[in-house]
């Protein structure tokens, strides 16, 4: 039977992922925001929608140098992930606090995060429905991955505190046929 369900929590129900770092450098300052909510919106060029809210500090900061790196963390990193996400780069350095460690990137001013699986440098390429969604469609021009990385599962966040962690994976390649190339 079905119950009425807030409409404010309907976000809950498709919350998408994995929660991702988002690694930017402004002023000379490198800072992180944790964020859960983007998704993919093209395949090449790799564009990637996100929605950053003004409040942000990281919101100035991509707003201003328009890059940044989208860093995914693994269960691992969960715990800080989630604090990076409750204190603020306006009065906290969080590379430092956090021990997290950053590292050039070669394309973007924003650093790589070394303990994460993999990074996505990024370029801010339309801020048209920024004031009215906080909505930013970033383009990645380079990308990383740890291959040799053990710990690869990442989190997706429910929306309310608690997080799910991936799980068992389902080979369904073989039918995949209308999308070879991603095979
Ligand atoms: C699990 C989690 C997910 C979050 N997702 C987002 C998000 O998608 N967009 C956003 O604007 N803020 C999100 N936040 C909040 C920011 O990370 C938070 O406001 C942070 O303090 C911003 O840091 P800054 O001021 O250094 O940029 C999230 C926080 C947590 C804990």
């Amino acid at each position: 039977m079905m119950k009425e369900y807030p409409l404010a929590k309907v976000f809950q129900l498709i919350e998408p992922g994995p929660v991702v770092l988002v690694a930017t450098e402004y002023k000379g300052k490198a800072n992180i925001m944790t964020m859960s909510w983007l998704m993919p919106v093209e395949f090449e060029p790799a564009l990637i929608a996100c929605i950053i809210g003004p409040w942000d500090y990281s919101f100035t900061a991509l707003s201003k140098t328009r890059e940044c790196v989208i860093a995914i963390p693994t269960v691992d990193l969960a715990a800080k992930t989630v604090d990076i996400g409750n204190c603020s780069g306006k009065d906290t350095d969080k590379f430092k606090t956090f021990g997290l460690t950053p590292v050039p990137a070669e394309k973007v001013k924003a650093p790589l995060i070394a303990e994460c699986l993999a990074n996505l440098e990024c370029r801010l390429v339309d801020a048209t429905l920024a004031e009215k969604y906080g909505l930013l469609i970033l383009k990645a021009v380079k990308a990383w991955h740890d291959p040799k990385r053990k710990e690869r599962r990442t989190i997706h966040a429910n929306g309310d505190g608690t997080f799910v962690v991936d799980g068992r994976t389902l080979d369904l390649k073989k039918r995949m046929v209308k999308w070879p190339q991603f095979i």
